[in-house]
């Protein structure tokens, strides 16, 4: 999830010389390697908006990343916002303000949107213990749906997701939407241009140092069981009196959400498939981790540092709430490193060999060392004028955190029936090696993929 600074840095991007069409060619590199990447190509896309080729959604969920979602789909040429739906009575009017459409249909019951034969599909972005249900319901009521990650609460469900999309024949797209971003695109084309090799290792890190990154959340200062629909909100959670703080930081406690690991390492895990080309669960993962910095009454941690075991390949997770530093996916070959941050690629080739007679010479006695040396230089060294020269590359491009792409790639496949970028299975691999960083961190044991009862094993 984004952080008030990250929008306006993001901000800053869009009002900057890059958004305002300066951007050069794709290929067009600077004197210091620095290549700015094209803007997305749905922006110059033409389309047609005629009544009958719109988009028709219902919006389920008006909270704090909904409210992003309605805001950037409405922009979108030929998409609607027809209905919206919340627990919550304050976001009923939030809904309007976003559409400035004071009459737009508002409800606490999302099935009176999923019953309307005008609405093609849904935007959710409900607390992660509902994402199941409401995928569910939206894929038997005929409804597609673009539903927030992560995908599932639990592995088990994850597959009922899937099984209800595919028994429906429904679009679902999960909503880790850096899989969209031309970051994203940049890095999977570079890695399987061969830039690094075949990746060896991966790493995947992100920390944060503050209140609101820790998910302590101001709750609405009005909210009571009088505008809030309580019971329902809490859905198969156990039932507790109505509580400000467990709503608006539901992130906190695993009967609602999971963790810095669906919360944040998701975004991360779901870039390394998209940019490897990988659609699996781990064999295995381990985790350690705590509550170090926040003793606010959670049960999830907020430092969790995960190994996992993608078909003999290890990737590292490192996830904090204590100590901040720059998100960043590691990719790491034979042939170099490929870094993805938030808003460039940096891509550090290596030529994997000796470019000075070898250190361990130093052992030999000093005849043999000088007969070594001087053969090595005969055999290796480049002719003069022909040194090789290696230089990093950055990438800089959008935000990598891109939401509108990806609502625009839902939005297009509703309408098309193409497959999407990030459909139920996908979402349901990446979930499930949060559910499993999960499980290890509880359990304290390493915990495996056990795929005969697809369920996770210690
Ligand atoms: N993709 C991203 O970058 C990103 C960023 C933030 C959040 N998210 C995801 O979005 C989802 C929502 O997170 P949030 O921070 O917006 O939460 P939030 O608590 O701010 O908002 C959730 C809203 O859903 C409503 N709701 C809950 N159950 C409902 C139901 N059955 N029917 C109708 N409304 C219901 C709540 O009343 C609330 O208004 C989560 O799954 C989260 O992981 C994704």
């Amino acid at each position: 999830m984004k952080k008030r600074k990250d929008f306006s840095r993001r901000e800053f991007l869009q009002t900057g010389a890059v958004a305002a069409g300066s951007l050069l060619a794709a290929s067009s590199a600077k004197s210091d390697n620095t290549v700015l990447l094209d803007p997305h190509p749905y922006t110059t896309a033409v389309q047609s908006t005629a009544a009958s080729d719109r988009v028709r959604f219902g919006m389920i969920g008006i909270g704090m990343q909904g409210s992003g979602l309605l805001t950037e789909a409405i922009t979108l040429p030929g998409v609607e916002c027809v209905g919206a739906a919340d627990l919550y009575d304050g976001r009923h009017l939030l809904a309007r303000e976003i559409t400035a459409n004071g009459a737009l249909p508002v409800t606490r019951h999302y099935q009176e949107l999923l019953d309307r034969k005008d609405i093609d599909c849904i935007v959710a972005a409900v607390p992660d213990h509902w994402h199941k249900r409401v995928v569910v319901d939206a894929c038997n009521a005929g409804k597609d749906i673009y539903c927030e990650k992560p995908m599932s609460h639990t592995a088990e469900q994850g597959f009922a997701m899937v099984a209800a999309a595919q028994k429906n024949n429904r679009i679902v797209q999960i909503g880790s939407q850096r899989v969209s971003s031309v970051l994203g695109a940049k890095a999977r084309d570079l890695y399987h241009e061969g830039v690094i090799g075949d990746v060896e290792m991966v790493e995947l890190t992100l920390g944060r140092n503050d209140p609101t990154g820790a998910w302590e959340y101001p709750p609405p200062p009005d909210l009571s069981p009088a505008n809030l629909d309580w019971d329902t909100w809490l859905n198969d959670a156990p039932k507790i009196p109505f509580n400000n703080l467990h709503f608006a930081r539901w992130r906190c406690w695993k009967e609602y959400g999971t963790g810095v690991g669906g919360d944040l390492m998701v975004h991360l895990i779901s870039g390394m498939q998209f940019t490897l080309g990988w659609n699996e669960i781990p064999r295995s993962a381990q985790a350690l981790g705590g509550i170090f910095r926040w003793p606010d009454g959670r049960n999830m941690p907020d430092l969790h540092v995960v190994l996992f075991d993608y078909h003999g390949i290890p990737v590292y997770v490192r996830l904090g709430l204590g100590t901040e530093t720059t998100e960043l996916a590691r990719f790491m070959g034979p042939k170099g490193i490929l870094d993805t941050g938030e808003t460039d690629i940096k891509l550090s080739p290596q030529r994997g060999i000796d470019t000075s007679p070898s250190y361990y010479s130093s052992g030999y006695p000093l005849k043999m060392r000088e007969a070594y040396v001087k053969q090595w230089h005969a055999e290796h060294d480049p002719p003069v004028g022909k040194e090789p020269f290696m230089t990093d590359t950055i990438y800089k491009g959008w935000d990598w955190d891109d939401m509108r792409p990806h609502l625009w790639n839902f939005f297009q496949a509703v309408k098309s029936r193409k497959p999407v970028v990030e459909d139920a299975v996908f979402g349901n691999h990446a979930a499930i090696a949060c559910h499993m960083a999960n499980a290890s961190y509880f359990s304290k044991k390493p915990v495996y993929w056990d795929e005969s009862t697809r369920t996770i094993k210690t």
